[in-house]
């Protein structure tokens, strides 16, 4: 189990909550809430470089997501669309290594080439943000478990090796925006031992400022791993 000496979170993952909230408190249409969302995404991954975080993971659409109406699961779909266009060539020249994490091969097929696309491009980067797109932790430890099985043993370590994040150090650090106090089948397993910090901020309104905030409480967390 890594420790952290220095209380620099490595890998720092975000449940990006309350678009919704934060447009239904405006008299918006909730793709107006998602909209600023993605706004937020751009902004904080901007603000990256010398926080120390080697990679950022963030919740972008859950496969369960897809129990929401036809016509906010298609504004999502079209924003992840818009977004590739935009800042791909801002994440090449930022040298961000784009990850995704998810059954995205799922995802329409324009998207996935798009993906595809934007995965090769980004291949390069020096540190990693990583997208989860219909993306779910009990999904991806049982198909995790169902590859150890056809290799040999099911070990912690065997599951490992095949989960999406397998190139990735665990989470140090989750930050769930909007007061909701639960995982809603993100990271599970990558979570064992990650300190977690949930603020009443909405989403769109989160700030790299917010970011610092956190990072510097998680810097004063004394962190165990079960020893003493
Ligand atoms: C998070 O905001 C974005 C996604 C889940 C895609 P929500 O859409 O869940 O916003 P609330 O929770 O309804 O406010
Ligand atoms: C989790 O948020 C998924 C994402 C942020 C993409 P939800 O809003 O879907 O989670 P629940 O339904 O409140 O647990
Ligand atoms: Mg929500």
């Amino acid at each position: 189990m890594p420790d952290n000496p220095q209380g620099v979170a490595r890998h720092v993952a975000i449940i990006m909550d309350g678009n919704g909230r934060w447009a239904k408190r405006r008299g918006l249409p909730r793709a107006i809430g998602h909209k600023r969302g993605v706004e937020a995404v751009r902004t904080l991954v901007r603000s990256l470089e010398g926080t120390g975080i080697e990679c950022l993971t963030l919740y972008a659409f859950s496969s369960e997501n897809w129990k929401r109406p036809e016509e906010e699961v298609s504004d999502l779909m079209n924003l992840m669309r818009n977004f590739i266009r935009t800042d791909l060539e801002e994440f090449v020249k930022n040298r961000v290594r784009l990850k995704i994490v998810g059954d995205w091969r799922a995802l329409d097929a324009d998207i996935v080439a798009m993906l595809e696309d934007a995965l090769e491009r980004t291949a390069h980067g020096t540190h990693t943000v990583a997208v989860a797109l219909n993306y779910g932790s009990q999904q991806e430890i049982a198909q995790a478990a169902q590859a150890a099985a056809r290799e040999g043993e099911i070990t912690p370590d065997a599951i490992e090796r095949h989960l999406f994040t397998a190139d990735l150090p665990p989470v140090d650090l989750l930050i769930r925006t909007s007061g909701e106090v639960r995982l809603s089948n993100f990271l599970l397993w990558q979570m064992a031992y990650a300190e977690m910090i949930f603020v009443e901020t909405l989403w769109p309104d989160f700030t790299p400022e917010h970011l610092k905030a956190a990072l510097s409480d998680f810097a004063k967390r004394e962190r165990r791993y079960g020893g003493r």
